[in-house]
């Protein structure tokens, strides 16, 4: 059977929800969690998935299903972005599920439910609202996680005021679909135009701080210092260093935020606030990692006087995806692109790791032109986001005929 999907209806679906936090050049977005711009998406999403006879759930975190009766496929991604993202990352996936459950249902059947989870972005931590939903965080400790401007999820999360429902029980799921942009070079330098995802990585995110002592410009003598912006300089080179016997060309390590105390540049700074992030498939490496990163921070702190702290570390383990629904997408994918497609793991985290540890799960990649993401500047032919959404209709139709 092939569903009824109409290609410009779930164009037109992107085009507006890119609308809710439009920034930036090209089509950028800026609609991080819980912020207005990501209600107003979130509500305007749960209208369409009403009017596609879709019951609408709120959780506790923001998490938004749309829920068809019975058993039923779940299909989504996330809708909050990167401070500087695109209208992409996350949307796609979350758009060509409500287009694949509205199809559906036109058709007759399978059962297609929706979902957007909330935070993937992690301005509070990794992944959050999945990762709360999959039981690797609790819902107290996330409550704790702060963002980088001091605001705690517990804070934030008033703001879904009588939004919020219930937990939705994973059990009325017999699996997870998710299609989204690659956000890296791979497809769009072989000219492929589909990937089917096999593993994705691990992740681990620690955030520390270096505690010298803030003092005049010019009249501390250089001996005399306890410059935090210097112990952080050495820590970035002995870790580069120490990394080196351990990495493998596929291993990415990045130190994204720095708060620097208090940031003028006549006052030697006082502190340093920094987080460190890095990503591999093997888990002993993200924990051996670990470990350099930790000695690496206390000793660069002891060589130039300066105090280390150590603030929350989350971690995602790598995880493989579900082979029979991998298997759906591999079959959709040769049938919508012949010979035009590859198996391939994914280097971004996705919310389908955290569904992994509650129901089969597999993903689907689009090319992301010139292996732009993170950027408003992303971007994807529309006749990819088309192939694509062929495909993914497909492979649900498949396993839900199993
Ligand atoms: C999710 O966007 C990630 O950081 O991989
Ligand atoms: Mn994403
Ligand atoms: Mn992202």
């Amino acid at each position: 059977m092939t569903l009824p999907i109409q290609p410009d209806r779930f164009l037109s679906d992107l085009h507006t929800l890119r609308g809710f936090g439009a920034a930036g050049v090209g089509k950028g977005v800026s609609r991080r969690a819980y912020s207005a711009d990501d209600l107003a998406a979130r509500d305007w999403l749960a209208a369409q998935m009403a009017d596609a006879g879709l019951a609408v759930q709120f959780d506790p975190v923001g998490n938004l299903f749309g829920l068809a009766d019975g058993p039923s496929l779940l299909i989504g991604s996330h809708s909050d972005s990167q401070p500087e993202g695109g209208w992409l990352d996350g949307a796609l996936g979350v758009v060509a599920g409500l287009e694949i459950a509205r199809a559906a249902r036109a058709a007759g059947g399978p059962a297609i439910s929706v979902v957007s989870f909330q935070d993937e972005e992690g301005r509070f931590g990794v992944t959050t609202g999945s990762a709360i939903w999959g039981g690797a965080l609790t819902l107290g400790d996330a409550d704790r996680l702060t963002d980088y401007d001091g605001h705690s999820l517990g804070q934030a999360r008033m703001a879904l005021g009588d939004r919020a429902g219930g937990f939705v029980d994973p059990a009325r799921f017999t699996g997870c679909l998710e299609m989204h942009i690659e956000q890296g070079p791979v497809l769009d330098r072989s000219g492929d135009r589909l990937g089917v995802v096999g593993d994705i990585v691990g992740i681990r995110d620690l955030r520390l701080s270096f505690h010298g002592e803030q003092n005049h410009a010019g009249t501390t003598p250089m001996a005399l210092r306890k410059d935090a912006f210097q112990t952080l300089s050495r820590f970035n080179t002995l870790l580069n260093e120490r990394f080196r016997n351990v990495v493998t060309p596929q291993t990415v390590w990045t130190i994204g935020h720095v708060d620097l105390h208090p940031n003028a540049s006549s006052i030697v700074p006082g502190r340093a606030s920094l987080s460190v992030q890095w990503r591999d498939g093997d888990r002993d490496r993200l924990d051996r990692m670990e470990q350099i990163v930790r000695d690496s921070a206390a000793d660069a702190a002891a060589e130039t006087g300066v105090e280390v702290r150590f603030g929350s570390r989350l971690g995602l383990d790598p995880v493989a995806m579900d082979a029979r629904l991998a298997g759906h997408l591999a079959d959709a994918a040769e049938a919508e692109a012949p010979g035009a497609w590859r198996r391939m793991p994914s280097g971004a985290l996705h919310d389908a790791t955290n569904v992994s540890r509650l129901m089969p799960v597999a993903m689907l990649f689009v090319p992301s032109i010139g292996g732009i993401s993170h950027d408003f500047a992303e971007d994807t032919d529309e006749a990819d986001l088309l192939t694509g959404l062929r495909a993914l209709a497909r492979a649900a139709v498949a396993a839900a005929e199993r």
